[in-house]
């Protein structure tokens, strides 16, 4: 986040080379830029050719005025994408570039939108938010089949897209939780936009009550989160905790449906074997499992995403 430049910052120009740079940043001495904003971009670059270490990346600071101006020459307009992100400023402070370009593509992609053709229209993601980019889970939720009437709760909603989804799919009320604040923010604005009437509520896991439909793309690496956006990908008990309490918000006959790769158990994280224990101990049985690949060229070629249909056991175990 946001902070004053440091006192021990190096005020620096286009005259600094990138191992000289590194040196400082190694010496725990951040660099606060002075000279041209590409010029900048550029030592970026150069340093990230001589490390990988997020920690010494994010010690070349770009200075910010109090609305967000960037003092330097060159350098792009940023106060609608800085307040975005950042909230209101309270006074001059300095920002990592590496953060303030991602701050930049991320209101790039909440003005330009993300084609979603399973929804015929486009989602606006919001900085911090989990971004539908990999889309072939979005295929699964279209495939799956729904009883001609139904309630549905999206649990982790992000942008909203799963949410649209079900109400296109003819959901009668859907229901959508998210814990992130950016996240249900944003739902509510895409849900909005395209038209649906959908709740979207801030709590862990579940809203109050029961649904036919209960669908949760968990974030699937087992891990803790460092952030708002980490908590989309990383997860230390979402996935547990989803399956043992589901049982008590589906109505009778109902299904949960999980959406979740398998990347974990490719990187050792999970085993399939542990996922069927967690589906047998909370009282569920698996009606069906629809598989895809991904299409998206940074994915793995052997990750598989499945949609679990999952519903409650005749008998459930003894709790
Ligand atoms: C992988 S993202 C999926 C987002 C969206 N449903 C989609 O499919 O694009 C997981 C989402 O779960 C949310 N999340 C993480 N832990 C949660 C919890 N305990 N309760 C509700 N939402 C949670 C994250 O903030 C994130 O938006």
């Amino acid at each position: 986040m946001l902070s004053e430049p440091p006192a021990s910052a190096f005020l620096a120009d286009d005259t600094l080379r990138a191992d000289i740079a590194l040196r400082h940043f190694r010496r725990g001495r951040p660099v606060l830029w002075q000279g041209d904003f590409h010029g900048a971009r550029q030592l970026l670059q150069a340093l990230g050719r001589r490390t990988s270490s997020v920690p010494l990346l994010k010690m070349l600071l770009i200075p910010l005025e109090a609305d967000y101006t960037v003092p330097l020459r060159r350098a792009p307009d940023v106060r609608s994408a800085c307040l975005e992100a950042f909230g209101p400023a309270t006074g001059p402070t300095a920002v990592p570039l590496r953060e303030l370009l991602g701050v930049i593509g991320a209101h790039e992609w909440r003005v330009k939108g993300i084609e979603v053709p399973a929804l015929g229209a486009k989602i606006h993601p919001h900085y911090g938010v989990f971004a539908p980019i990999r889309q072939e889970y979005l295929d699964l939720v279209v495939q799956a089949p729904v009883p001609e009437k139904f309630t549905a709760f999206d649990i982790g909603t992000g942008t909203g897209v799963l949410a649209a989804l079900l109400a296109r799919r003819g959901a009668t009320k859907v229901v959508a939780t998210d814990v992130n604040p950016r996240a249900c923010a944003c739902a509510r604005e895409n849900l909005e936009r395209l038209g649906h009437d959908v709740e979207v509520l801030e709590c862990d896991l579940f809203p109050p009550g029961r649904a036919d439909l209960v669908v949760c793309n968990p974030p699937w690496v087992p891990g803790r989160a460092h952030s708002e956006l980490e908590l989309a990908i990383f997860d230390t008990d979402m996935l547990d905790r989803f399956l043992a309490r589901l049982p008590d918000h589906l109505t009778p006959g109902g299904e949960g449906w999980l959406v979740l790769s398998d990347l974990a158990e490719h990187l050792g994280l999970r085993t399939r074997e542990e996922l069927q224990q967690r589906i047998d101990q909370a009282g569920l049985r698996v009606v069906d499992r629809l598989d895809t690949r991904p299409r998206h060229k940074r994915a793995r070629a052997d990750e598989i995403t499945s949609l679990w249909r999952l519903q409650i056991a005749r008998s459930r175990p003894a709790q």
